[in-house]
Order: structure tokens, then sequence, then C-alpha cells
């Protein structure tokens, strides 16, 4: 059986792809069609892939040529492929003729031609997406997002909004957006909305929005009551739009590739996480003010709690806390969770200091991701034969909220009401806890 295997990114597949998995199957009796994962694409700058891994995933399988799909993950992979899956032809487009000879040494490698006139390059520049962009409070958050924006396409800052008339021009005038005086205008202008509000606000301006029919994008803590957390993702379905939590590190490459890892069993069973995050702040400032939900919990919590939720699930059966208060806010919070089979904690702080690092305990060896692990740019795979230890390094382009800000527009241009980024339940769960913190259940004042 003669074996054919070629490469490809596959966004919004078009009638180019058909024609070069017709030609590769032809080559041989068995394809298999490698199929770039987000992160690879992110990493090699490939930034503005508008469908998702599994949609390109499953529009390759639907042609009907592909007799198994991969999905190519790092540099140099293609030589361990063809050797692992006794490949004797490696095809691809003839826009890339010279760059996969030193295959050669391992199989044939047959450049097919391409069909002229259409790429995805083309289909993505050609299409009309714009989603115009309002902002709705213009304070120290919202000041990221014009220029993280501008790197994904389909996406403009248009217009803002701010309770505050000052913080309202000054940030117009900053970014070159139109000001709104009040929300409803902003809401003519835009089609989406990236609440960056206070925290209590959150529930207001979500739902104010969900009604103008509009898709939001909500900073992190979206809000802080599961409930209500319930209630606004039930809502943008029944409106049909989009809501989506600015959990930064969710969208991370990096820390997505170490999740996919370790789910996939490299360090065995995972036993024990512990996930901490301080950051000694201006006591003036909002984080310490009881009355605008201040304190550590409600700033940082959402961080620690995403690898928690992602590896053990949302089916804790126990969760104490134990929190250092001063003037109403925890300034220190440690929670420890127990599930069946493990046990979790985390800490956040805000007037003390402690490591912020991520330690996924394993029973065949552990992950180590130093500060800033919310932003991972790096980690190990540690075991007990050191000879066996992994480093990884990635990538974090600029303030990192490109990432969910192309996730949120491919939500919105593919209709996905979930993102497996952060699932709506991991967020809800995210709220609870937050919630039981404020209702003092299960709670220790240190
Ligand atoms: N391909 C082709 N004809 C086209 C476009 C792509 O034969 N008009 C081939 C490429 O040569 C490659 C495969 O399809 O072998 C997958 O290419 P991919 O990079 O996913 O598609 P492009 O449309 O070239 O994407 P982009 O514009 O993002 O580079």
């Amino acid at each position: 059986m003669k074996k054919v295997i070629t490469y490809g990114t596959y966004d919004l597949l078009h009638q180019g792809h058909i024609n070069l998995l017709r030609r590769a199957k032809e080559l041989g009796d068995y394809l298999i069609v490698g199929v770039t994962s987000d992160s690879f694409d992110r990493g090699r700058g490939k930034l503005n892939v508008r469908n998702n891994v599994l949609e390109r995933v499953e529009a390759v399988k639907a042609t009907g040529y592909a007799d198994e799909v991969i999905i190519e993950d790092y540099v140099g992979q293609k030589i361990d492929d063809v050797q692992k899956y006794g490949i004797d032809i490696f095809a691809i487009g003839s826009d890339w003729v010279g760059k996969f000879d030193y295959l050669n040494e391992f199989c044939q490698v047959i450049y097919l031609p391409r069909t002229e006139g259409i790429s995805s390059t083309m289909l993505r520049t050609k299409s009309t997406v714009n989603v115009r962009i309002g902002i709705i409070g213009c304070g120290r958050m919202a000041q990221r997002f014009p220029s993280e924006g501008k790197v994904v396409s389909g996406v403009s800052t248009s217009a803002c909004y701010d309770v505050d008339a000052e913080a309202l021009s000054i940030y117009a005038e900053a970014h070159g957006v139109k000001a709104c005086n009040t929300i409803d205008e902003l809401y003519n202008e835009v089609d989406a909305v990236y609440v960056a509000s206070p925290h209590l606000q959150h529930y207001d301006n979500i739902k104010s929005a969900l009604f103008a029919k509009k898709h939001v994008l909500c900073e992190t803590p979206m809000v802080l009551n599961g409930t209500q957390a319930n209630e606004l993702y039930h809502l943008a379905e029944e409106q049909g739009r989009i809501l989506m939590e600015a959990n930064k590190t969710a969208h991370c490459p990096a820390f997505n590739h170490l999740m996919v890892m370790i789910k996939s069993g490299v360090i065995g069973e995972v036993v024990d996480i512990e996930a901490s995050l301080s950051q000694l702040l201006d006591k003036n400032g909002r984080e310490f003010d009881a009355a605008q939900a201040g304190g550590a919990l409600n700033e940082q919590g959402s961080y620690p709690l995403l690898p928690i939720f992602k590896l053990m699930g949302l089916n804790y059966e126990n969760l104490s806390i134990y929190s250092r208060m001063k003037n109403g806010v925890d300034i220190y919070t440690k929670g420890v969770m127990r599930y069946p089979r493990a046990v979790c904690s985390f800490k956040v702080g805000l007037g003390v200091k402690t490591e912020g690092n991520l330690v996924i305990s394993g029973t065949k060896g552990y992950a180590y991701v130093p500060a800033p692990w919310w932003k991972t740019d790096y980690f190990e795979l540690r075991y007990e034969d050191q000879n066996r230890n992994q480093k990884f390094f990635y990538k974090w382009d600029g303030y990192g909220l490109r990432y969910e800000i192309q996730e949120f527009i491919s939500c919105i241009v593919n209709h996905r009401f979930s993102t497996a980024r952060l699932r709506r339940r991991e967020s809800i769960q995210m709220a609870a806890v937050m919630q039981q913190f404020a209702e003092r259940k299960n709670f220790i004042e240190i």
C-alpha cells in the first residue's frame, strides 16, 4: 500500500484545498492529512486563522479524501511523521517548491500544482467580516484593547463609552475612536462590546448589551455570582449572541498546550495542583475597596482556578477558604479543594507576596511553570529520571489580549456559543467560588 502525507492549515476550506487533497490522494492508496494546531499556527505567526483546529479537521474530513487526519503541532514533526507512519510520498502545493526537499532523505517529495486565484488569505481579506467593537469602561484595563485588536483581522475598535466624561474623552482621543455619551449611542455604532467597567457593573452592562443584541467580551471576573453567570450565558444564547469571559490565561497558546499534554497523560494521573499568583498593589486602588468588590480572590482568583477546573473538572467535594482580611477585603486567600482522588490549592495575594508558580503533580512526574505562569511562555516536565526532563519555550505576543479577541471573533463568525478555551460551565463555577467567598461559606479568617 502506497502511503501519502500532506499538511496544511485548511482555514476556510476552499477549492484550492480540495483540488490539492484530491491530487494527493490520487498519488497513492492511503492519504494522511496533517492539520496544524491552533498553537502551532500562532507560533509561526499565523494569527488570523478563522476556523479553530476542530472546525478545520472537520472540513478536511468532509472532503472525503483523507483516510486519516492528524494534528501538526511542532517544528520538525514532518520528519517524525514520515517515519512513524511509513510514508512513501510527501505531497504539498507548488507554493512550497524546494522547501521540503530535506524530506527526500526519508520519502519521495512531490510538489503538486497549486490552484490559481484562491487562498485562505484572500478569503480572509475579502470576507466582509468586520466586527465593530465598542469599549464599555475606559479605565486601565481598556487601554490595551485597541492595539491588540489591530493585529486580529475582522475587528475594529470603533467607539467607547464611560460614565466619567473626562475618562471617555481622554480615551477616545488617545485611541482615535468615537466617544459616545450614552450607552444606546454606543450600541448604535457597534456589533460587539468589550466590558472593562468595574466588577460590580459587569452584570448590568452585559445584560443591557445582550438585550441590544450585541456580542459581549467581558473582563474577568465576569460576575461574582454563579447564578448570575448562568443567567447571563442563557440570555446570550437566547439572544443569539456570544458572551465570553476575557480570561487571558485561557487563551494563552502555551498554557493550552500544557493542558493538552497533561490530559494526554505525560505526568500520569494528576493528584495535586498548586497555583499561586500575587501582586503588591497601591493600597489606595479600587482593588482594596470592599464597596467595589476588591480583594485578592475577586481580582485574581479566576486565573489559578483555571488549571484546576481544566484538569480536575468542576466536581470538587469541598472547598475551604482561608483569608487574611483588611478593611473588608482579603489581602491574601488560600483555597483548598478536595476532589475524589486529588487535592488542589490556590493562593492569591494583593497585600501578601508569594512565589507565583504552577505545579501540577502526577503519578509519573510533575509540570512546573514559573511566574508569570498566567501568561505562560515556558514550562518544564520533570521526572524522577532527570534525563527525561523536558523544557518547552513559546512566544507570548504583545499583551496577549489578541488571543482572546481572535477567539471571540471566531466564535461570532462561526456561531459558537462556548469556547473550549474557557467553557461556560467553568466560567460559571469561577463565579460560584467567588460567591462562596462572599457568603463566607466554609471560610476561615486567619
Ligand atoms: N493550496 C493549493 N492551492 C491553493 C491554496 C492552497 O494547492 N490555491 C495547497 C497548499 O499548497 C497546501 C495546502 O493547500 O499544500 C494547504 O494550504 P494552506 O496553507 O492551508 O492554504 P492557503 O490557502 O495557501 O492558506 P494561506 O493563505 O493562509 O497561506
